[in-house]
């Protein structure tokens, strides 16, 4: 208790209209700063974790700090998600590894970068619903393709989700959750100008528009960093060098979160509070050399950062507002549906 389903995470986030922070992670520090700021605010907690992050832990050591997660924290309800899985083995080798939600990006082909037409992403997206709800694992899916390909995720070219697809797209997938194409990118070079809320920064008329058509369809907002400013100006004041940029500001988050939203992917944000961490440390402490000294600061950054994502999506206090789901119980739930 509790790893649960994310798709119950997404249900109860929909019942109040909230939404969840997705956060990706990739060793223990990330992992414990995702948790001690869930406990803290007492937030439901999506952990997750990209193909890059099982190959650069070889899978064995992040699966087992996951589990170390589940089983330090009993009482918040946890799913491990895999991120951006771009084939049908790779979201098996995630559900053998334990998660309770894996994300098959059918927008891209295998490489990661290629566009998958319609029909072979539906074709693809539902092979591996096929295979994960019969053991009660959530599903996401992908349609559209978003911007930027820094993180080696991406097309390069920004295809915007089509409304009008979604609901076959649903219907003949059966996904649980569907990642949208709004002008988001992956990263941290999102916006070379900053975002100005009297202007249109993302196609939020595309979430609107599919929430009317599919309103119980819980989508995703992937590429969700908001690049705090004060982040990049600590990274280039202690030896960076990164160049003006700006991320998507919670303003036009939580107007997704009010159109439809549940999950809202965070990553970039938390790799910039280490990295302006340890350089203002190594500067600072020229002396020192044991990594403990600066890797808890950073967990600390992280924290900070997490526990507002939770706070300002609407996720914290709902921890504990429902009994945590099974998988089992997921799966008599797919069963009668
Ligand atoms: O969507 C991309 C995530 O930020 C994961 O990035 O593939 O570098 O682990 P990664
Ligand atoms: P960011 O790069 O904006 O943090 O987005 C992360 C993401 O979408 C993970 O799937
Ligand atoms: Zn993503």
């Amino acid at each position: 208790m509790p790893l649960v389903p994310m798709r119950q995470i997404l249900d109860e986030a929909a019942k109040k209209g909230y939404g969840v922070p997705h956060f990706n992670v990739n060793n223990m520090e990330q992992a414990q700063a995702i948790m001690r700021g869930a406990e803290e605010v007492k937030s439901p907690v999506i952990m997750a974790a990209s193909k890059g992050a099982l190959k650069y832990s070889d899978m064995l050591f992040l699966r087992n700090i996951m589990n170390a997660c589940i089983e330090k924290y009993p009482k918040l309800p946890i799913a491990l998600h895999l991120d951006h899985g771009t084939s049908v083995d790779i979201c098996q080798t995630a559900i053998h590894l334990g998660f309770s939600s894996v994300m098959m990006d059918g927008s891209l082909q295998e490489d990661g970068k290629t566009p998958r037409d319609f029909d072979s992403n539906i074709e693809i997206t539902r092979e591996v619903v096929n295979l994960a709800h019969p053991l009660g694992v959530t599903v996401e899916g992908e349609l559209g393709c978003l911007g930027g390909i820094e993180d080696g995720i991406g097309s390069g070219q920004e295809k915007l989700t089509d409304p009008d697809k979604v609901k076959e797209f649903v219907e003949k997938t059966k996904v649980d959750a569907l990642a949208v194409a709004i002008g988001t990118s992956h990263g941290a070079y999102k916006f070379k100008i900053k975002p100005d809320p009297d202007k249109n920064l993302l196609a939020m008329d595309i979430i609107r528009r599919i929430h009317e058509l599919c309103p119980d369809l819980h989508m995703v907002m992937h590429g969700s960093s908001s690049v705090p400013q004060e982040l990049i100006a600590q990274i280039n004041k202690y030896g960076g060098a990164i160049p003006e940029t700006y991320g998507v500001p919670l303003w036009a988050i939580k107007e997704g979160i009010k159109a439809g939203v549940r999950k809202v992917n965070v990553d970039t944000d938390l790799r910039l509070a280490v990295t302006a961490t340890i350089r203002k440390y190594m500067k600072e402490h020229p002396e020192q050399f044991d990594p403990r000294k600066y890797l808890e600061p950073s967990r600390d950054a992280m924290k900070q950062i997490i526990m507002e994502r939770y706070i300002k999506f609407g996720s914290a206090g709902h921890a504990f507002d429902y009994e945590p789901m099974t998988l089992e119980d997921m799966r008599k739930f797919y069963e009668n549906e």
